[in-house]
Protein backbone atom coordinates (compact mmCIF):
# COMPACT_ATOMS: atom_id res chain seq x y z
CA UNK A 1 0.00 0.00 0.00
CA UNK A 2 2.77 2.24 0.69
CA UNK A 3 3.45 5.32 -2.18
CA UNK A 4 5.66 8.18 -2.94
CA UNK A 5 5.86 10.25 0.12
CA UNK A 6 3.20 13.54 -0.51
CA UNK A 7 2.88 14.92 2.68
CA UNK A 8 -1.07 15.17 3.68
CA UNK A 9 -0.93 18.17 6.27
CA UNK A 10 -4.41 16.49 7.94
CA UNK A 11 -2.00 13.49 9.21
CA UNK A 12 -1.74 15.20 12.53
CA UNK A 13 -0.25 11.79 14.46
CA UNK A 14 1.98 9.36 12.99
CA UNK A 15 2.71 5.65 14.64
CA UNK A 16 6.64 3.91 14.17
CA UNK A 17 6.93 0.22 13.55
CA UNK A 18 2.84 -0.15 12.73
CA UNK A 19 4.01 -3.67 11.01
CA UNK A 20 0.60 -5.85 9.64
CA UNK A 21 -1.19 -3.63 12.57
CA UNK A 22 -3.50 0.15 12.23
CA UNK A 23 -3.34 0.93 16.07
CA UNK A 24 -2.67 4.89 15.02
CA UNK A 25 -5.42 4.90 12.52
CA UNK A 26 -7.50 3.00 15.14
CA UNK A 27 -7.55 5.23 17.98
CA UNK A 28 -5.33 8.34 16.75
CA UNK A 29 -6.63 9.33 13.44
CA UNK A 30 -5.76 11.06 11.22
CA UNK A 31 -2.30 8.78 11.62
CA UNK A 32 0.41 7.93 9.51
CA UNK A 33 1.35 4.78 9.69
CA UNK A 34 4.62 3.60 8.77
CA UNK A 35 7.16 0.80 9.60
CA UNK A 36 10.87 0.25 8.99
CA UNK A 37 10.66 -3.02 7.19
CA UNK A 38 9.87 -2.56 3.12
CA UNK A 39 9.50 -6.29 3.46
CA UNK A 40 6.50 -6.57 5.23
CA UNK A 41 4.41 -8.52 3.05
CA UNK A 42 6.52 -12.21 3.47
CA UNK A 43 5.14 -11.03 7.09
CA UNK A 44 1.51 -10.09 6.72
CA UNK A 45 -1.22 -11.05 5.22
CA UNK A 46 -1.84 -7.48 4.29
CA UNK A 47 -0.83 -3.81 6.11
CA UNK A 48 -1.88 -0.31 5.95
CA UNK A 49 1.84 0.99 5.90
CA UNK A 50 1.75 4.52 4.10
CA UNK A 51 5.53 4.96 4.38
CA UNK A 52 8.45 2.84 4.70
CA UNK A 53 11.06 4.20 7.30
CA UNK A 54 13.40 3.79 10.27
CA UNK A 55 11.90 5.59 13.82
CA UNK A 56 15.50 7.22 13.88
CA UNK A 57 15.17 9.13 10.44
CA UNK A 58 11.55 10.23 9.56
CA UNK A 59 11.42 12.06 6.35
CA UNK A 60 9.46 14.93 7.78
CA UNK A 61 10.02 18.64 9.08
CA UNK A 62 9.85 19.78 12.35
CA UNK A 63 7.07 20.18 14.63
CA UNK A 64 4.74 18.51 12.45
CA UNK A 65 2.84 16.04 14.80
CA UNK A 66 0.81 16.18 17.68
CA UNK A 67 1.18 12.24 18.48
CA UNK A 68 3.49 10.05 18.08
CA UNK A 69 2.75 6.31 18.95
CA UNK A 70 4.89 2.99 19.51
CA UNK A 71 3.13 -0.05 19.69
CA UNK A 72 5.11 -3.14 20.98
CA UNK A 73 8.20 -1.46 20.10
CA UNK A 74 10.28 -4.68 18.80
CA UNK A 75 14.34 -4.89 16.96
CA UNK A 76 14.13 -0.41 17.66
CA UNK A 77 12.97 1.31 20.94
CA UNK A 78 14.17 1.84 24.19
CA UNK A 79 16.71 -1.30 25.21
CA UNK A 80 20.25 0.66 24.53
CA UNK A 81 20.92 3.95 25.20
CA UNK A 82 22.75 4.20 21.94
CA UNK A 83 19.79 3.37 20.11
CA UNK A 84 17.01 4.95 22.35
CA UNK A 85 18.73 8.70 22.44
CA UNK A 86 18.78 9.15 19.10
CA UNK A 87 15.47 7.79 18.48
CA UNK A 88 13.69 10.35 20.83
CA UNK A 89 15.56 12.90 20.00
CA UNK A 90 14.05 12.36 16.47
CA UNK A 91 11.00 11.83 17.83
CA UNK A 92 10.83 15.21 19.76
CA UNK A 93 12.03 16.89 16.21
CA UNK A 94 8.42 15.61 14.69
CA UNK A 95 6.33 16.70 17.15
CA UNK A 96 5.07 20.07 18.10
CA UNK A 97 4.82 22.15 21.36
CA UNK A 98 2.52 20.19 23.94
CA UNK A 99 2.82 16.64 22.17
CA UNK A 100 3.30 13.81 23.21
CA UNK A 101 4.57 10.39 22.79
CA UNK A 102 2.70 7.03 23.45
CA UNK A 103 4.36 3.64 23.79
CA UNK A 104 2.56 0.30 24.52
CA UNK A 105 3.82 -2.87 25.33
CA UNK A 106 4.41 -5.22 27.45
CA UNK A 107 6.44 -5.19 30.77
CA UNK A 108 8.38 -7.88 30.08
CA UNK A 109 8.93 -6.20 26.13
CA UNK A 110 13.11 -5.07 26.84
CA UNK A 111 12.63 -2.45 23.89
CA UNK A 112 10.06 -0.79 26.09
CA UNK A 113 10.39 -1.57 29.91
CA UNK A 114 9.96 2.13 31.69
CA UNK A 115 12.86 2.52 33.38
CA UNK A 116 14.55 2.85 30.44
CA UNK A 117 12.42 4.95 29.03
CA UNK A 118 12.90 7.29 32.23
CA UNK A 119 16.36 7.19 31.73
CA UNK A 120 16.35 7.79 28.12
CA UNK A 121 14.09 11.34 28.80
CA UNK A 122 17.09 11.82 31.34
CA UNK A 123 19.05 11.86 28.81
CA UNK A 124 17.88 13.67 26.13
CA UNK A 125 19.50 17.47 26.77
CA UNK A 126 17.70 19.86 24.22
CA UNK A 127 17.48 23.21 24.91
CA UNK A 128 14.44 24.93 25.54
CA UNK A 129 12.76 21.26 25.71
CA UNK A 130 11.23 20.32 28.78
CA UNK A 131 10.22 16.26 29.06
CA UNK A 132 7.70 15.07 31.54
CA UNK A 133 7.60 11.56 31.51
CA UNK A 134 4.61 9.12 32.66
CA UNK A 135 3.96 5.17 33.12
CA UNK A 136 0.42 3.57 33.67
CA UNK A 137 -0.88 0.14 33.58
CA UNK A 138 -3.67 -0.71 31.48
CA UNK A 139 -6.02 -3.34 30.79
CA UNK A 140 -5.91 -3.58 26.75
CA UNK A 141 -8.41 -5.99 26.49
CA UNK A 142 -10.68 -3.41 27.75
CA UNK A 143 -9.53 0.32 26.51
CA UNK A 144 -8.63 -1.20 23.04
CA UNK A 145 -11.24 -3.97 22.93
CA UNK A 146 -11.48 -5.91 19.49
CA UNK A 147 -7.86 -4.56 18.29
CA UNK A 148 -5.18 -7.69 18.25
CA UNK A 149 -1.65 -6.65 18.91
CA UNK A 150 0.97 -8.98 17.43
CA UNK A 151 3.81 -9.98 18.10
CA UNK A 152 7.30 -9.52 15.33
CA UNK A 153 6.45 -13.25 14.48
CA UNK A 154 2.36 -12.39 14.25
CA UNK A 155 1.70 -14.21 17.35
CA UNK A 156 -0.79 -12.22 19.90
CA UNK A 157 0.17 -9.98 22.39
CA UNK A 158 -1.41 -8.26 25.08
CA UNK A 159 0.27 -4.74 26.20
CA UNK A 160 -0.23 -3.84 29.91
CA UNK A 161 1.71 -0.74 30.04
CA UNK A 162 1.17 2.65 28.25
CA UNK A 163 4.62 5.46 28.95
CA UNK A 164 3.88 8.83 27.68
CA UNK A 165 6.40 11.46 27.31
CA UNK A 166 4.90 15.15 26.71
CA UNK A 167 6.90 17.66 25.11
CA UNK A 168 7.17 21.19 25.94
CA UNK A 169 8.98 23.16 23.55
CA UNK A 170 9.27 26.72 24.92
C1 LIG B 1 6.21 -6.31 17.25
S1 LIG B 1 5.92 -5.48 15.75
C2 LIG B 1 4.58 -4.39 16.26
C3 LIG B 1 3.46 -4.36 15.27
C4 LIG B 1 2.26 -3.50 15.67
N1 LIG B 1 2.67 -2.17 16.10
C5 LIG B 1 1.38 -4.16 16.71
O1 LIG B 1 1.49 -3.83 17.89
O2 LIG B 1 0.56 -5.01 16.35
C6 LIG B 1 7.31 -4.33 15.67
C7 LIG B 1 7.43 -3.61 14.34
O3 LIG B 1 8.53 -2.69 14.42
C8 LIG B 1 9.16 -2.64 13.15
N2 LIG B 1 10.52 -2.11 13.27
C9 LIG B 1 11.65 -2.77 13.66
N3 LIG B 1 12.70 -1.93 13.66
C10 LIG B 1 12.24 -0.73 13.27
C11 LIG B 1 12.84 0.56 13.08
N4 LIG B 1 14.15 0.75 13.30
N5 LIG B 1 12.06 1.58 12.68
C12 LIG B 1 10.74 1.40 12.47
N6 LIG B 1 10.11 0.23 12.62
C13 LIG B 1 10.84 -0.83 13.02
C14 LIG B 1 9.11 -4.08 12.67
O4 LIG B 1 9.27 -4.17 11.26
C15 LIG B 1 7.75 -4.53 13.16
O5 LIG B 1 6.76 -4.41 12.17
Amino acid sequence: MASKFIDDKSYKNLEIGAGCGDFGSTYHPKCYLTDGDSDLNSRCKENSVHHFCQGNKLPWGENRFEIVIMCNPYLYGFKDYEDSVPLLNEIIRVLKNNGKLIVLGRATNPYCIGYRINETVNKVNIPNVTLIYNEENINSTHEYSNYVFKRMDNSDTIPDKRYTIQIDKV
